[in-house]
């Protein structure tokens, strides 16, 4: 079997941003409307979960943050077999992705440095829909450095590597932020003022001050204000909220409070990546976390990774009851590969798990979705303290696109065979409602793809993965 590999782009090449590959709908504003948006996290957001969001009804994902310098000295690796993209840096691949969840991805980086996040967003922007900057995260190993929340008392800086970003990327490439709401409201609206007027596409506003914490409750009564100052602004441009949505059903509740555009899914997508459906699958322990695992296998997310991600998927219970999800949870904890998850998974590949989601991707033809509720049926919102005397339903449809940390990911290397690592911490889909298109243009990145042996099976890979020069899938490395 062939292996192909790609040289990582030069990234002070000023070349690169004059020539694009547009293989699918660029985003605009309306993109990030009508939506539910997985947030970005840090160990969570691992490309296994994006891939199930995806499935199960997210419009757009966002990667975790990752620091610009991070991903600078990293190479660019295809697997031929899986199309999985890994930028490996010395010790670990940095950012793991798949061409298949380009049109939706959001590469969130972390900077203080608008030259810096330049070059990062050139090294991977063929593989990404847009980029966004972090100006929320409170953590230390980012506040330190200038990035996340810092930049919300720095203005000037936050506001220069978004111009830099919109200057430097075609205008294919999405340009957005994400931020926390300043302790006074004015001050908060003259910051939106600033990053609108830089040319974003999409705000997303994380409703807690840099100093609440978690367990505190967002403030999203403070949104509405946001968004009416941006809508008078006449850009367009999308007010994502986030902030304690708890799924499909609760962001309605949000919505009309806030009257944000979208809401954005953190906390409860980590703990059930299908809650961007109106129906989220239950007993995840049976329907999901065998399928996550032999996913997570398949497109190679080392195993600490995938460890760590299926130890906080927790969901209701229909027909199983907790104590499954402890055993399951048991053999999770004592696993040091996905060997040891046999047991659990059985012996499938992964492969019809990827098949699943790549065909659910493909039915939206590079669009995204739109979550639009119509009338009819009504949902489980009375959990949410949530009533609407009118009768609903929910549903989400694809709608016409117009034309147009030290590397926080922090999973060491590959993830095929690691018994001799050291490293620790479904869905059947048919459950969802979710009405995509049942025609409409292909992506064209899938369009004509060649065929590449897959096990036993033959099946697509999107043309942009294959490449003429031999390389290997990366070696595991531990450390
Ligand atoms: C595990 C985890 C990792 C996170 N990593 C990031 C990150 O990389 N970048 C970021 O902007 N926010 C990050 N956040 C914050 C979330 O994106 C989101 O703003 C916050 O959790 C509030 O949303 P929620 O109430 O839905 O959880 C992270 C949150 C969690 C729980």
């Amino acid at each position: 079997m062939s292996r192909r590999s790609h040289s990582p782009p030069d990234p002070s090449s000023s070349r690169l941003a004059k020539r694009p590959r547009l293989d699918f709908e660029p985003l605009t504003p309306d993109d990030y409307k009508d939506g539910l948006m997985l947030a970005p996290m840090v160990r969570s957001g691992a490309l296994p979960t994006r891939l199930y969001s995806l499935k199960h009804g997210a419009s757009l994902v966002w990667g975790p943050e990752t620091v610009d310098k991070a991903i600078l000295h990293t190479e660019r690796v295809v697997d031929p077999v899986t199309g999985v993209v890994s930028y490996v840096g010395k010790t670990k691949p940095i950012f793991l992705t798949h061409p298949i969840e380009k049109p939706y991805l959001i590469y969130q980086i972390g900077s203080a440095d608008p030259e810096t996040a330049v070059q990062a967003a050139k090294m991977v922007m063929q593989d990404v829909a847009g980029f966004d900057l972090n100006c929320g995260c409170p953590k230390p190993f980012s506040t330190h450095a200038g990035m996340g929340a810092a930049l919300l008392s720095n203005p000037d800086l936050l506001c220069s590597i978004l111009t830099a970003l919109r200057q430097a990327m075609p205008p294919e490439i999405s340009v957005s932020a994400k931020i926390r709401l300043l302790p006074e409201q004015n001050d908060t609206l003259k910051l939106v003022e600033r990053i609108i007027n830089t040319g974003v596409n999409a705000l997303t506003v994380h409703c807690r001050t840099r100093n609440q914490r978690k367990r505190e409750p967002a403030l999203i009564d403070r949104l509405r204000e946001i968004v009416e100052f941006v809508e008078g602004m006449g850009r367009g441009v999308a007010v994502i909220e986030n902030g304690d949505c708890e799924g499909f059903w609760d962001a309605r509740r949000i919505r009309e409070i806030t009257g944000a555009h979208s809401c954005m899914i953190a906390t409860a997508a980590e703990a059930n990546p299908t809650c961007f459906s109106p129906t989220p699958l239950t007993d995840l322990e049976k329907t999901f976390i065998p399928a996550y695992i032999r996913l997570a296998r398949y497109v190679n997310n080392h195993w600490s990774l995938t460890k760590y991600c299926s130890s906080m998927f927790i969901g209701d219970h229909v027909n199983g009851s907790r104590s499954d999800l402890k055993n399951v949870r048991a053999a999770i904890q004592q696993a040091k590969c996905y060997e040891d998850m046999e047991q659990i998974t059985g012996t499938g590949t992964g492969e019809d798990e990827f098949r699943g989601i790549v065909e659910a991707i493909q039915k939206r033809g590079g669009r995204r979705v739109k979550v639009q509720i119509l009338n009819g049926d009504s949902g489980p919102m009375s959990s949410k303290g949530f009533s609407d005397s009118a009768t609903t339903e929910a549903t989400t449809t694809a709608t016409d696109v117009p034309t147009t940390s030290a590397g926080p990911e922090d999973a060491p290397s590959t993830a095929q065979s690691e018994c001799s690592s050291k490293l620790t911490p479904e869905a059947d889909g048919t459950r969802d409602r979710l009405q995509t298109p049942p025609t409409g243009p292909a992506d064209p990145s899938l369009m004509n793809a060649p065929l590449a042996p897959a096990n036993e099976m033959r099946m697509p890979l999107p043309a942009m993965i294959t490449g003429e020069l031999p390389t290997p899938t990366p070696t595991p490395r531990i450390g």
